[in-house]
């Protein structure tokens, strides 16, 4: 095994990063493809009925994420679940002063462990929200016959806000990602033992104590 750097974390395995990128790609390709299908303008893009078969493909790998984490990696998905829901008296403290980490100013504040308060939100919102998103799509994809007009929709708008709010959640994710220089993190599965010192630094004395 490639011994690692001193002045590196591993912060994602391979079967992670490889989840991730499954769940990007499929998000993305459901966003495109459902806004061709809802948005006049682009249903330039949508010649014939295309849009909808390639959301039907992005639906089945978004609804394959949680099995594909669950057997490539059960550790790391359950890590992701339980922490996503934990806040101690440090996230507490930190999300009160979130102000400052969202300037890009991470030093002075509370102590984090491997997810910091503002990712827990972010995580817990992913997980939340797509439960919406899949379970009102899997109505409207087998259940459209057999809804009245009033039900078929209710499904629409629930599918419709979920599918914003994790829209908006990704542009604050992908925001933190381009200010806090972490997409190492999910690409090569390092990150700099520094920054994981100022932004997690009750993580890094976990892994330390372990080592
Ligand atoms: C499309 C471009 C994307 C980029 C560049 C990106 C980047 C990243 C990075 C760098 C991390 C690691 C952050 C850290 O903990 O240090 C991460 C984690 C994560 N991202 Fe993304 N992301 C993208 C799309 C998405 C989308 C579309 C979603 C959800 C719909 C998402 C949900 C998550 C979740 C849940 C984690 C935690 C993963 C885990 O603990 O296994 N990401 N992302």
């Amino acid at each position: 095994m490639n011994k690692q750097p001193d002045d590196k974390i591993l912060r994602y395995r391979p079967g992670q990063r490889m989840v991730h990128a499954v769940l990007a790609i499929s998000f993305l390709l459901l966003l495109l493809t459902g806004l061709a299908i809802l948005w006049r303008p682009l249903t330039i893009f949508d010649a014939g009925s295309i849009s909808r078969y390639l959301h039907r493909l992005g639906a089945i790998g978004f609804m394959l994420v949680p099995l594909l984490y669950l057997v490539i990696d059960w550790r790391g998905a359950k890590e992701l679940i339980i922490e996503s829901f934990t806040y101690d008296r440090d996230d507490w403290a930190w999300m009160k002063r979130s102000r400052q980490y969202f300037f890009g100013r991470a030093a002075g504040m509370p102590p984090q462990g491997r997810l910091n308060a503002g990712q827990k939100i972010h995580h817990a919102g992913v997980i939340i929200m797509s439960f919406f998103v899949v379970a009102s799509g899997l109505v409207m994809w087998f259940g459209r016959d057999v809804l009245t007009q009033n039900t078929l929709a209710a499904t629409v708008i629930i599918h419709d806000i979920s599918m914003f709010v994790l829209t908006v959640l990704l542009v604050g994710h992908l925001y933190f990602t381009y200010v806090y220089k972490a997409l190492s993190g999910m690409t090569t599965g390092y990150i700099d033992r520094t920054a994981a010192e100022l932004e997690h630094a009750k993580w890094v004395k976990e892994i330390d104590s372990h080592s």
